[in-house]
């Protein structure tokens, strides 16, 4: 059963989603290239979610054992925090959860670090549009389908690869729940009836190359399976009557 949230918890999700997006944002600004690393972040996303009174949402989930997953260049999703320097020309997912009064939210972003190269430039821009055409289609009435059609559409009209094994996920009182998947390749018409009240995250993960992917031996890290960049944009959407609210801005 996919649990449909209230107005005002609705309204709850999006204070802590306003927690996430300020983490994100305030870990992007603090790098500095060749010297800041990604444990270092993580630190920082703790301390700046602890502050605003929440609790980080990936912390010992599943027996994760960090506060963000940061994701640079060929790692796909679920980086773990280590002491490499972000340098110069990297492509850097950061991807966060907060928990504040019991209510989840999640987002990522994926940013360019001084200057990119222009392949690594329309990788990001295709793949955060191809969230917003699946942010589009999170209608009343709609099903999961419509997401999942719109966002493979808009990938592969682009020339990319889109991420098969991960996909997005209901969200509210935890991380992952009803509907459990909600996948970034599909079609339309297929899959779940989006009712008012639902709050989904769509997240799209998108592979320069091949959309195959392997995970290290770590069991968490995911790295593209051909060694090219991958991408990945996400925001936690509430279904209303009125459309797709995001409720992981600031
Ligand atoms: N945004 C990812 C997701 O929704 C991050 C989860 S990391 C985990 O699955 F450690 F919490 F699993
Ligand atoms: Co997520």
């Amino acid at each position: 059963m996919i649990y449909l949230k209230s107005r005002s918890e609705i309204e709850m999700m999006r204070k802590s989603g306003k927690i996430v997006a300020k983490a994100i944002r305030e870990c992007y600004e603090a790098i500095v290239p060749g010297k800041t690393t990604t444990r270092d972040l993580d630190a920082l996303a703790e301390r700046i979610i602890k502050e605003a009174g929440a609790v980080p949402s990936f912390m010992n989930y599943r027996g994760y054992s960090a506060n963000t997953c940061i994701s640079v260049n060929d790692v796909v999703i679920h980086g773990m925090p280590t002491d490499d320097p972000i340098m110069e020309g990297d492509i850097v997912d950061i991807d966060i959860g907060a928990c504040l009064d019991g209510w989840h939210a999640d987002s990522a972003w994926t940013f360019g670090i001084g200057k990119i190269s222009p392949e690594a430039q329309r990788l990001l821009n295709v793949t955060k549009e191809s969230l917003m055409q699946g942010i589009a289609q999170a209608k009343v009435g709609n099903r999961i389908g419509d997401i999942s059609a719109a966002v493979q559409k808009y990938v592969e009209k682009n020339g990319y690869g889109v991420v098969r094994d991960l996909v997005g996920h209901g969200i509210g009182r935890k991380l992952h729940e009803e509907p459990h998947s909600v996948p970034n390749f599909g079609k339309a018409g297929k899959g779940e009836v989006l009712r008012e009240g639902c709050t989904i995250c769509i997240e799209p993960m998108v592979n320069e190359g091949t959309y195959r992917v392997k995970t290290l031996e770590d069991g968490w890290t995911v790295k593209t399976a051909d060694g090219k960049l991958s991408a990945h944009f996400e925001h936690t959407i509430a279904i209303t009557k009125d459309g797709p609210e995001l409720l992981t801005l600031e």
